[in-house]
């Protein structure tokens, strides 16, 4: 996108200069708002031409079946699959008796500017309708962070040579047509008409459309309230009908007389509220909506983003691009999660419906890290949600055999969605992974009440399904056997060192939370016995390493495995897993994503530093880079062993997936996870962060095309800030009381405002940068064009 000559690099906005309906799709995920409650692409007001038109509300799904062609005990058989809503973006422009529609008449210049600090999306326009009539148009867009249940557009036009009557229809739109998926057509039939009317109304300038989910048994209610001036003679018409509410205004409108909509959409949903309440409770969002006004929501919106900035903001001098890439990753992983409250964070935010909406480890592992340290309440929403689906996560864990809390590969509301298991329900490590964002988040906000309610039980149940999942040997080492880690193609293999590792932190640190809250380890009926079951599985805990070759093994016996034919697959057969079967990936060594270079960072405790040098160079030839899960954390051990050019590459990779639509997907959504990477690759990569148990460490580097980087990230209430630059690397506490964190191996106590610098410390000795698979190495990364 941004290599696209329509975008420009600027630090705080990202603007697309003119419009190009190719890049249409892509377009309209970047410029996607949302709250983490609501979601809204970046659809053109006016509907049409769309890529893929989208307004979800995160929870609202509909249930289909999962079909397959052979039967499987325990096989997930209901899907859950995100809903497009009622559309409350489109308001359509009729300039005398020609739809506004870029697609006819002469566009003079298009401008959209998503602007980061404000949460607004503007856009301008210079039209000419086929008939010679040229009006001026733009509008702006939110999706309110501080109003959980508001949207809202102002949209004006203007004639720019000759009077003109326009008519604006303002609409509320359920059941839109969608561009067809390649889908199981007992699926599409599903979701086709998902939304079933319950209730439509229009009263003045107020819509409503209240709406059922045939399978789900959601309500889904939206509202829409209107505002407008500017013209003398303004007639208005509101009508309803069961999918569609509109309020049209009519008026003339001579040059430089210009007509503004305001218009208000508040969304609500719920599973168990009867007609009348959910009616209410849109209306009253709209009623507390009007009373804060336009200019109101703005300064909200701003003052949100000025608070979230102040505590989350990263500085690079050197690489325009990157520093574009980082904010607009940082505003989009905000959105994600602000507001979700009780519900997941989707793998693709709200911004699409890629991957059916449906959340995963990403979540855990990419995002909540990044949340952790910039807006931490969002960290404790987020896994809350996840405590609350523990009943589903228990009845699973029953249903394969096993004790304790079997959390889903991928869910939108708890249940298992995942149709292939190997690269599903085996991937059982997402019980660690949300085990360590439990540990993360203690660790980084001492937040004993979270501690309390909600870790002891996501830390005991997790800690009972590994050691039901896993046995001890006849020497007593424990295994855990048949599990998929990271790298999806080495499926079901045995003591997957990730998962092993990370089983390890979950089961030690559960022995350990049981036993600092003894109420609610009663309540959960943990015993000393099984608490000392915890702890000798952890001790005794497998950790597959070649001496041979002085590597640690991703999992039993990988490294005996035929290495993948690199030489003879071409450039265009990756990703593999769309041009080889799965059986032979499986038996191969070749490493779909980061999976023993995600250990290392995760539990890098449990590596000497020689290991990680080591285990670098003989993974980083094998990996190829089939998800977008992998460039940041290679980037992250690539700067820790010392390789920081290539470091430096991976962060590039990690940082411009959606901007320059590496995969060719961003259509169907932006990839929050490698958004979030763009952090940890520059927080955890350069700046070297690091916590292990309640300890923040810091190891900081610079890659050689960056002369500064300076970053904040948030520590039990306070605000640290780390900069570095060529010489040096200076931590600030910008408040609070004194903390002590780790710089290398010397503990710093700092004091608010006492700035306390040291030399940046010299690059370890390494050998030759290692290699990757032919054509898979991330492209050299130049700082690119100068800010515009
Ligand atoms: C990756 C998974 C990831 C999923 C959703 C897959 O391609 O291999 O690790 O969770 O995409 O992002």
């Amino acid at each position: 996108m941004i290599s696209h000559p329509a975008f420009a690099v600027e630090p705080w906005c990202l603007r697309e200069t003119h419009l190009h309906l190719e890049v249409l799709a892509q377009s309209e995920s970047v410029f996607a708002l949302s709250n983490g409650h609501i979601g809204w692409r970046g659809n053109l007001d006016e509907g049409e031409p769309h890529g893929l038109p989208g307004s979800y509300l995160n929870g609202v799904y509909e249930r289909h079946p999962l079909p397959y062609p052979e039967i499987g005990y325990g096989n997930p058989e209901t899907g859950q699959t995100i809903l497009n809503i009622t559309n409350g973006k489109v308001i359509r422009l009729l300039v005398d008796d020609t739809p506004f529609d870029l697609r006819y008449g002469r566009l003079h210049s298009h401008e959209r500017v998503l602007d980061l600090r404000s949460g607004l999306l503007h856009r301008d326009c210079l039209w000419t309708a086929p008939t010679g009539r040229t009006v001026r148009v733009r509008s702006t867009r939110l999706v309110s962070l501080t109003q959980r249940a508001i949207a809202a557009v102002a949209f004006e036009v203007e004639p720019v040579d000759e009077p003109v009557r326009v008519v604006l229809q303002s609409e509320l739109l359920a059941n839109e047509q969608l561009p067809k998926e390649p889908r199981d057509p007992r699926v599409s039939t599903v979701l086709e008409t998902a939304l079933r009317p319950e209730e439509h109304a229009a009263m003045g300038s107020r819509l409503r459309l209240i709406h059922r989910t045939a399978h789900s048994g959601l309500r889904v209610a939206a509202a829409a309230d209107h505002h407008v001036t500017g013209s003398e003679g303004i007639d208005t018409l509101s009508e309803s009908f069961p999918d569609m509410g509109r309020f049209a205004v009519t008026a003339p409108l001579a040059p430089g007389q210009r007509l503004r909509l305001e218009k208000l959409v508040s969304y609500g949903w719920s599973q168990s509220r009867s007609l009348p309440a959910m009616r209410d409770q849109v209306d009253a969002a709209l009623t507390g909506a009007r009373s804060t006004g336009w200019q109101g929501l703005l300064d909200e919106q701003h003052a949100y983003l000025d608070a979230f900035w102040a505590g989350a903001d990263v500085e690079i001098d050197g690489d325009p691009e990157i520093q574009q890439a980082v904010r607009f990753a940082l505003f989009h992983v905000l959105q994600a999660g602000a507001r979700a409250e009780g519900r997941a964070i989707p793998a693709k935010g709200l911004t699409g419906s890629g991957y059916d909406g449906h959340c995963f480890w990403d979540t855990e592992t990419f995002v909540l890290p990044v949340l952790t340290c910039t807006a931490p309440k969002a960290v404790a929403e987020a896994l809350r949600w996840r405590h609350s689906t523990l009943p589903e996560a228990r009845k699973r864990a029953r249903q394969l055999g096993l004790r304790g809390a079997a959390f889903p590969w991928r869910t939108i509301a708890g249940l298992e969605c995942s149709g292939y298991w190997p690269a599903g329900t085996a991937a059982f490590h997402i019980n660690a992974d949300i085990a360590d964002a439990v540990l993360r988040y203690l660790c980084f906000t001492g937040d004993r009440d979270f501690e309390a309610d909600t870790a002891v039980e996501l830390l005991v149940e997790t800690a009972r399904l590994w050691c039901s999942l896993g046995y001890h040997d006849s020497q007593g080492r424990f295994h855990i056997d048949g599990v998929t880690g990271p790298d999806e193609y080495s499926a079901v293999a045995n003591d997957n060192l990730y998962t092993n590792l990370m089983a390890q932190a979950n089961l030690k640190a559960a022995a350990d939370l049981a036993q600092r809250h003894p109420a609610q380890a009663t309540a959960l009926r943990v015993e000393e016995e099984e608490i000392a079951s915890w702890r000798d599985a952890a001790a005794s805990m497998t950790i597959p390493y070649n001496d041979e070759l002085g590597i640690h093994e991703q999992s039993a016996g990988f490294t005996r495995h035929e290495v993948w034919d690199f030489a003879h697959t071409r450039a265009d057969q990756y990703p593999l897993l769309l041009h080889f079967p799965y059986f032979d990936l499986y038996r191969k060594q070749v490493v779909k994503q980061a999976d023993l270079i995600l250990a290392m960072v995760m539990r890098g405790d449990a590596f000497a530093a020689e290991d990680k040098t080591r285990g670098f160079a003989y993974y980083e030839p094998l990996t190829v880079r089939d998800s977008s899960l992998s460039a940041c954390f290679q980037a992250v051990i690539a700067a820790e062993v010392g390789h920081t050019r290539l470091a430096y590459d991976y962060l590039g990779e990690a940082a411009l997936m959606d901007l320059e639509d590496l995969q060719h997907n961003t259509r169907n959504g932006l990839h929050i996870a490698s958004l979030a990477g763009t952090w940890l690759a520059l927080v955890g990569g350069f700046g070297g962060l690091r916590h292990f148990e309640d300890t923040i460490r810091f190891t900081p580097r610079l890659p050689e095309n960056l002369t500064r980087i300076r970053f904040i990230v948030n520590i039990q209430q306070r605000h640290l800030q780390v900069e570095i630059t060529r010489t040096t690397v200076t931590y600030t506490l910008l408040g609070g009381d004194p903390y002590t964190i780790v710089h290398l191996d010397e503990h710093i106590t700092l004091t608010s405002g006492a700035p306390e610098p040291r030399p940046l410390p010299p690059l370890p000795r390494v050998g030759p940068e290692p290699s990757q698979p032919p054509s898979r190495r991330p492209r050299p990364r130049r700082p690119g064009r100068p800010p515009t």
